[in-house]
């Protein structure tokens, strides 16, 4: 079988696997190896590729994931469009662990990482929109049963430590909603690539400025993911089956 897949789920942390028997590909690209070998298999009589962003063990910290080589390897296997669940920390009280929150605008706090394929030419994409509309409407209409909340931004910052307390204030003020470490530059290579991506977010605690008592830890994020790993899985799978056969969106860029 020659790899193929039109739609991929990029997996965040606590999300390592996704797909029943499923066929193990190992992709080079020019920017190295991604996270680790795709695994493809049909879902809803779709073909989807599944890649875990930190590698199934965990071992990249936000701020060293391939971030390039993982958007081009799915390219590469006819990937159009990308789902990419991640762990996020809330800016807004009223948004609690367990929320899922599918985000419409992102604000880049990251420092130093590649984040971008056009380095010897000039090109400048456009990203005002971050986010599909399609891939937004079809996860949303997908979670009518779950706390689901649409539209938000999410604040992608360095880490990989957590933020202070009057960072996290600020974020707040700036009109964050929620605040991760991943969430860029994957969207902007996707759109760069002429990808369709669609974040969904789940909130995992409260950010420091939010709560006030010991600041986020990295074992209630972990823990709190594991918690609803089963619920971010059926989300994706209802989700796959409802993204449009055929793109009608500006992602593409033609
Ligand atoms: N990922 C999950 N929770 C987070 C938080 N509070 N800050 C940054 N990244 C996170």
């Amino acid at each position: 079988m020659t790899a193929h897949a039109d739609f991929a789920v990029i997996g965040g942390s606590g999300l390592y696997s996704l797909l029943d028997n499923a066929e193990e590909y190992g992709v080079d690209t020019p920017y190295g190896l991604p996270s680790d070998p795709i695994t493809v298999a049909n879902v809803a009589d779709r073909s989807v590729a599944f890649l875990p962003r930190h590698g199934k063990d965990h071992r990249y910290p936000p701020h060293r994931i391939p971030y390039r080589a993982n958007l081009w390897a799915l390219r590469e296997l006819g990937v159009t469009q990308i789902l990419a669940p991640c762990a996020v920390g809330s800016l807004r009280p009223e948004l609690g662990p367990g929320t899922f929150v599918v985000p419409d605008q992102l604000i880049d706090r990251t420092s130093g990482r590649a984040q971008t394929f056009f380095d010897d030419t000039v090109v400048h994409t456009n990203f005002a929109d971050p986010y599909c509309p399609a891939g937004r409407q079809a996860v949303l209409d997908s979670g009518q049963d779950i706390d689901i909340h649409d539209k938000g931004t999410m604040i992608v910052v360095e880490g990989p430590r957590f933020s202070t307390r009057a960072e996290s204030r600020w974020f707040s003020a700036i009109g964050g909603t929620v605040i991760n470490m991943t969430g860029h530059p994957e969207a902007v290579l996707a759109r760069e690539l002429g990808l369709c991506y669609t974040s969904i977010a789940l909130v995992t605690d409260l950010d420091a400025g939010v709560e006030g008592d010991h600041g986020v830890t990295q074992e209630e994020v972990f823990a709190v993911f594991a918690q609803n790993t089963e619920r971010m899985r059926g989300l994706l799978m209802r989700t796959i089956a409802a993204l449009p056969e055929k793109r009608d969106c500006a992602c593409s860029g033609t």
